[in-house]
């Protein structure tokens, strides 16, 4: 195991002692990155069976609980946001779910030429240390609409601060004033500021809390055959 900043690394090999990786989730300060992970949806399907519950992918019925981001058109149109070859800015997945997952696997099984579509992420730990205590009390009482559901950007579980923020969401589903727009511009930049870019390699597989972490990625050629393997899950 080797830390450097935001990033836990292992080798993903018989020495792998899955309880390091549930207890290192649990905390959820940092990104979990494994190495030689094998490319197989069985194999990371079943990893992430022995960490987590996974959650079930509509979009991609007849592969469960695995999604292929990667770019795909359908009638010369994206099939989806994650299909397309666009940056995205960091967020929270599935903000508008009743229960949102707070796991992340991400599998690299191609990756970008270059500096395309590196991954972003920013820690909700880094966040708090420039927030004042006006700021986090403004986080945690200004609600924003994600389709149904309206949520903080901060909440308290537990004692415990949590994360939740998807701009594309909150705009699709309601209108927003000029000052709100101003208001998430200046989120959008302090989440910028405060976030890191990784390059993932083949075979290099990523675990992250999707409730104490924002994460995004940076634009991609679109002719790239750029392939991730994606699953959302759960722990306790
Ligand atoms: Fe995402």
């Amino acid at each position: 195991m080797e830390v450097l900043g935001l990033l836990t690394r292992y080798k993903f090999d018989k020495n792998l002692v899955y309880e390091d990786i549930i207890s290192k989730l649990k905390i959820g300060t940092n990104i979990i990155l494994l190495e030689d992970f094998p490319l197989s949806d069985y194999d990371f399907q079943s990893f992430i069976n022995h960490i987590g519950t996974s959650v079930f992918e509509n979009k991609n019925n007849d592969r469960h609980d695995i999604y292929d981001v990667k770019i795909s058109k359908q009638n010369d149109l994206f099939r989806s946001i994650a299909n397309s070859n666009l940056s995205f800015p960091l967020h929270t997945d599935c903000a508008d779910f009743d229960v949102i997952p707070n796991c992340i696997g991400l599998l690299c099984v191609e990756p970008a030429i270059q500096k395309q579509g590196n991954s972003t992420f920013m820690a909700l730990n880094d966040l708090l240390k420039q927030l004042s205590k006006k700021q986090i009390h403004e986080l945690v009482e200004k609600k924003w609409r994600y389709r149904n559901q309206s949520r903080g950007i901060l909440t308290i579980d537990s004692g415990k601060y949590k994360l939740c923020y998807d701009r594309i969401t909150i705009e699709s589903f309601s209108k927003t004033t000029d000052k709100e727009k101003e208001q998430l511009s200046r989120l959008d930049s302090l989440f910028k500021k405060n976030s890191l870019e990784l390059k993932l390699k083949k075979g290099e597989l990523i675990l992250f809390r999707n409730d104490l972490m924002l994460h995004g990625r940076t634009e991609i050629d679109i002719n790239s055959n750029r392939l991730f393997k994606r699953i959302r899950f759960n722990i306790n």
